[in-house]
């Protein structure tokens, strides 16, 4: 799927960068953002309800520091969310990678992935780790993550580390 870039590393602005696919709006933003909040609600839906937790009863307060890449429907909802923690001036982690249950299937995962490694690459990073839950093991090696280390439990279901290395992009 093609994607148009608008605007990019506008770093004094909320909204940081966007790319529009054909019907999906991606957006990295910061936590003060409703995006940010409407967000929160999915992760907790996507990620968290399923293993019977909430989302809130963590303390999300190390997030103020995350960069937030958002996915908005071409009816202004958010639908696809996920985080970079960077780990050091050439690594970022990616976490809490989620797709609304009904667009699933439909490439915005990639598309999201997509736009986001772009992003990482513009903010100088060479390479991203993640820990993978066991079940979309595939859906990151398609995109050319791989595993880096031993099956190991967290929030108690079976992950792997993985990793990829990108490109720095120093075009601003
Ligand atoms: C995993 C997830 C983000 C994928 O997003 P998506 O929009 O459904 O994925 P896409 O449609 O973009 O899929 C891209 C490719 O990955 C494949 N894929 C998607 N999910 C997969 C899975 N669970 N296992 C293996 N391959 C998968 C697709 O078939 C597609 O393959 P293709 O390149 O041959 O077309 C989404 O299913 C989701 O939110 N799952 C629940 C939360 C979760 O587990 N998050 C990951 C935490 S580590």
């Amino acid at each position: 799927m093609e994607s148009r870039c608008l605007h990019l590393c506008l770093k004094q602005v909320k909204i940081l960068a966007q790319v529009i696919t054909l019907e999906t709006l991606f957006l990295a933003t910061t936590h003060d953002t409703l995006y940010y909040k409407e967000a929160c609600q999915l992760r907790d839906v996507i990620l968290r309800k399923p293993l019977g937790m909430s989302l809130y009863d963590q303390n999300l307060e190390e997030e103020k520091n995350f960069i937030h890449i958002v996915g908005k429907s071409k009816e202004g909802h958010i639908i696809a969310y996920l985080q970079f923690k960077a780990i050091d001036e050439s690594t970022t982690k990616m976490q809490q990678v989620a797709v609304h249950s009904e667009y699933q299937n439909q490439g915005i995962g990639r598309n999201l992935v997509i736009f986001s490694e772009t992003f990482a690459k513009k903010e100088d990073f060479s390479q991203i780790i993640l820990h993978a839950r066991e079940p979309v093991i595939g859906f990151y090696e398609r995109l050319g993550y791989t595993k880096v280390g031993d099956r190991f439990h967290e929030v108690g279901i079976p992950h792997y580390k993985m990793g990829k290395h990108i490109e720095p992009n120093n075009i601003n």
